[in-house]
């Protein structure tokens, strides 16, 4: 699963240990034939040394086949910020109370989205969205993150939850100020910066370049699309051609990250208001309208990415649908009819064998290249 393979922080500094005792044991004794090099110096007590090891400064990684990454258009990522920003993305300091990172609502294991309907942000709170992956983000068809789209960059977006009330609490400044009286963090910004200042854009910016990283590609459909006819089972390849085909699902999931980075109402969340009542409250969470202010928006949300999706149920903005079965299922009767529902829902009526090899195929859908886990050391 893993793109890089990590070195394992001590192993490099015990090897030496090793040596330099063996040098020593030689240079006591006398006895060798073979003539140990002394041992370079190993400050282990000097905290760059262990921050170094825990969180290794990598080349930038190769992208996995059907990965639309290519460093070349995103020259701003660059492996020192990538792994200042590792450091960040892990590091509770950027929340008000301490308690919450980025990982905390984006784990490496589940496509960095989350295992609940919804996030649960700082002192419990409890936010209305589900938290989507990243993967491949800083490559899409068209730049637009959140639910609603209502930024425009990643860097922009990493601003979002830091000064979100109910999900890390702090203000920008405050963020800021948490980091910048870190004194360990200095040389890491120095490195990725060119000098030691430490503002929110420069933590955004660092932030962003190690989530571009999280990549994901060479899953079992990417090695059929690229000639492999045995990467897929027969289900999975009835699956692949109902998705592009009479299943319509490409309409809006397409290109290599499966969505068209487009906003569409599939229903998702609508409740008939009660008679009289203006038909927009059928929707608690008018989703792109909020942002765009056009009312044909309501409702709407960005087409996410079905890479991977097999690994992080529930679905939908809301959360609200607790199986990828379930999930598929909703297209039987073309989404849940509602006064702004898309017209591109043109997949049904599909069997349920049809939902099952849909199913199938999503799940070829996994793929490599993201998984991570938090540095061990931070630095103080
Ligand atoms: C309390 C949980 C929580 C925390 C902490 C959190 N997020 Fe999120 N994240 C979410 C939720 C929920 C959404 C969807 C919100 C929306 O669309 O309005 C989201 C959306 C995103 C997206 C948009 C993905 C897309 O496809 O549009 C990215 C990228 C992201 N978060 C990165 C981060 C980063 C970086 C941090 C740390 C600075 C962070 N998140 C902290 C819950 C969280
Ligand atoms: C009109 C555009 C459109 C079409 C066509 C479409 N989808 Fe979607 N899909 C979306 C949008 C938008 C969402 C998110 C809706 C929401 O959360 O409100 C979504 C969500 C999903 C999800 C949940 C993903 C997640 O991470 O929560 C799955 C699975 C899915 N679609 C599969 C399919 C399949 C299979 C088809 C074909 C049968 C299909 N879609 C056709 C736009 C579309």
């Amino acid at each position: 699963m893993r793109l890089v393979r990590r070195s394992r922080p001590g192993a490099a500094a015990s090897a030496l240990l090793a040596l330099a005792a063996l040098a020593a044991l030689a240079a006591q004794s006398g006895c060798c034939a073979v003539p140990v090099p002394p041992a370079p110096p190993v400050p282990l007590a000097a905290p760059e040394v262990g921050l170094e090891a825990a969180n290794p400064l990598r080349p930038l990684p190769e992208p996995p086949l059907g990965s639309p990454a290519d460093w070349a258009a995103v020259p701003w990522v660059t492996p020192a910020k990538v792994r200042l920003g590792r450091w960040l993305f892990f590091d509770t300091r950027l929340s008000a109370d301490g308690t919450l990172s980025c990982a905390s609502c984006h784990q490496p294991s589940l496509a960095f989205s989350q295992p609940t309907p919804r996030s649960t942000g700082i002192r419990g709170q409890q936010g209305t969205r589900k938290a989507p992956p990243i993967l491949n983000a800083a490559f899409p068809v068209y730049p637009a993150f959140f639910w609603d789209g209502r930024a425009a960059s990643l860097a922009e977006q990493a601003k979002g939850p830091i000064a979100n009330p109910i999900e890390m609490g702090h203000t920008l400044d405050g963020a800021a100020a948490a980091i910048r009286g870190v004194a360990g963090y200095r040389p890491w910004f120095r490195e990725a910066f060119g000098d030691e200042r430490v503002d929110i854009d420069r933590i955004a910016e660092a932030i962003a370049a190690y989530e571009a990283t999280r990549l994901s590609g060479n899953s079992r459909a990417d090695r059929f699309d690229a000639g492999d006819a045995t990467a897929l089972t027969a289900a999975e390849q009835r699956g692949r051609a109902l998705f592009f085909g009479r299943g319509a699902c490409a309409t809006c999931h397409l290109g290599p990250n499966l969505t068209d980075g487009k906003f569409h109402n599939v229903g998702i969340g609508w409740r008939a208001p009660p008679p009289g009542a203006p038909p927009e409250r059928g929707f608690e969470d008018l989703g792109r309208a909020a942002v765009s202010h056009d009312p044909r928006d309501t409702g709407a949300f960005k087409t996410p990415t079905l890479r991977d999706c097999s690994r992080h149920a529930p679905y939908m903005h809301d959360g609200s649908v607790a199986t990828l079965r379930e999930a598929v299922a909703l297209y039987r009767t073309n989404g849940q009819a509602n006064p702004w529902k898309s017209e591109k829902l043109r997949a049904g009526p599909l069997s349920w064998e049809d939902v099952d090899d849909l199913v199938a195929f999503l799940g070829a859908l996994d793929g490599e290249g993201f998984d991570d886990e938090p540095p061990r050391r931070f630095p103080h």
